[in-house]
């Protein structure tokens, strides 16, 4: 111990735990409304609010639906949103064709957000699964995903979500490469600020259960994605994708799942320094939902106490489907 720290009785850490006031006072982290970016869930149609049977209280929301959680999110403090189809199984191939289309659905959501929300960020997927019949994020040669053949659909995607108004384009895929070849395309065709926030250490994880259930990707899913998400097993490896999507060009990077892995938050965190996120994906959502449903656990204070340890480990903001709910919860305690 250094020199300063005295023993007890002169010591007692309980001291600064006595009053609320002292607690706030010397309270290391805090998370409030602006850490957070709200994932959403797009589906055609109107006045539709459909509930994800798998994540109680997040609901798939057409495009009206959508424009409304907009304005709440701004009502709320919560500068960012992430959108995320579910696309109807007929518009599905193996190549992902309706990625490409400048008018699918989240094209459609960008742009009718945009008209009333000039300065909320959005974030849009890039990635092929919700597109593709076989549930993969590439495109397949067999049983192959293909690596470089993805990455020029990839860009393609990503220019037509910039061109339609998405500030912040977000590759899910795991790739290797498309950082830079999307980053070269965006500067290339004139949009020099929009952002990469590279999904840098994404894992093939079980936590994505609800998730693909609420886009329809499960259903449809082939086998699993461990050739291109990565290892459990491995943290040293997130260093370097990290590294690579920093090098490539990327302004964001991510870390996914999140709370299996506050290690890597923490690694990545203190190893480059960049703006760092956390996604409590969809599997952590229902884990504290359906437990605090089933009277477990105090669903408020589960949901802030996993927040904060977000932000405890590094993470300069978190993709939470609690962002709302927080965000409230948050406001009016202060
Ligand atoms: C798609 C994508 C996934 C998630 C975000 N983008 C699923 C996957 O990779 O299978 C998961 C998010 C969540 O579980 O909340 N590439």
């Amino acid at each position: 111990m250094p020199d300063p720290f005295r023993l007890y009785p002169a010591t007692r850490l309980r001291r600064n735990r006595t009053s609320e006031s002292i607690r706030k006072l010397v309270a290391e982290n805090t998370v409030t409304p602006a850490d957070f970016i709200w994932p959403l869930f797009v589906v055609d149609g109107t006045g539709i609010r459909d509930e994800v049977s798998t994540m109680p209280g997040v609901h798939r929301l057409s495009v009206d639906q959508l424009a409304k959680e907009a304005d709440r999110a701004a009502e709320l403090g919560i500068p960012a949103l992430a959108l995320f189809p579910y696309t109807d199984p007929s518009l599905k191939n193996p190549t992902g064709t309706e990625a490409l289309n400048s008018d699918n659905l989240v094209c459609q959501a960008v742009r009718a957000i945009r008209k009333n929300h000039p300065d909320l960020m959005l974030v849009c997927d890039v990635a092929l699964d919700p597109y593709t019949d076989h549930g993969h994020d590439g495109v397949l040669d067999g049983d192959v995903i293909m690596n470089d053949e993805t990455v020029d659909l990839l860009v393609k995607q990503a220019l037509i979500l910039a061109e339609n108004g998405c500030d912040t384009v977000a590759p899910s895929d795991m790739m290797d490469g498309r950082i830079g070849a999307i980053r070269t395309a965006l500067e290339k065709n004139g949009f020099r600020n929009t952002r990469i926030c590279a999904y840098a250490a994404k894992y093939a994880s079980c936590f994505y259960g609800p998730f693909r259930e609420a886009v329809g990707s499960q259903a449809a899913l082939r086998g699993d994605k461990r050739s291109y998400q990565m290892d459990p097993a491995n943290s040293d490896e997130a260093l370097h994708e990290v590294a690579l999507d920093i090098q490539e060009g990327a302004d964001l990077v991510m870390v996914k799942p999140g709370l299996p892995y506050l290690d890597i938050i923490y690694r990545v965190k203190q190893e480059f320094g960049v703006p760092t996120v956390a996604y409590q994906v969809s599997g952590e959502y229902a884990m504290i939902e359906m437990a605090a449903r089933e009277g477990c656990i105090d669903r408020e204070r589960a949901m802030l106490e996993a927040l904060l340890a977000f932000k405890r480990a590094g993470a300069d903001a978190i993709l939470t489907y609690f962002a709302p709910f927080a965000a409230a919860l948050l406001n009016n305690r202060s």
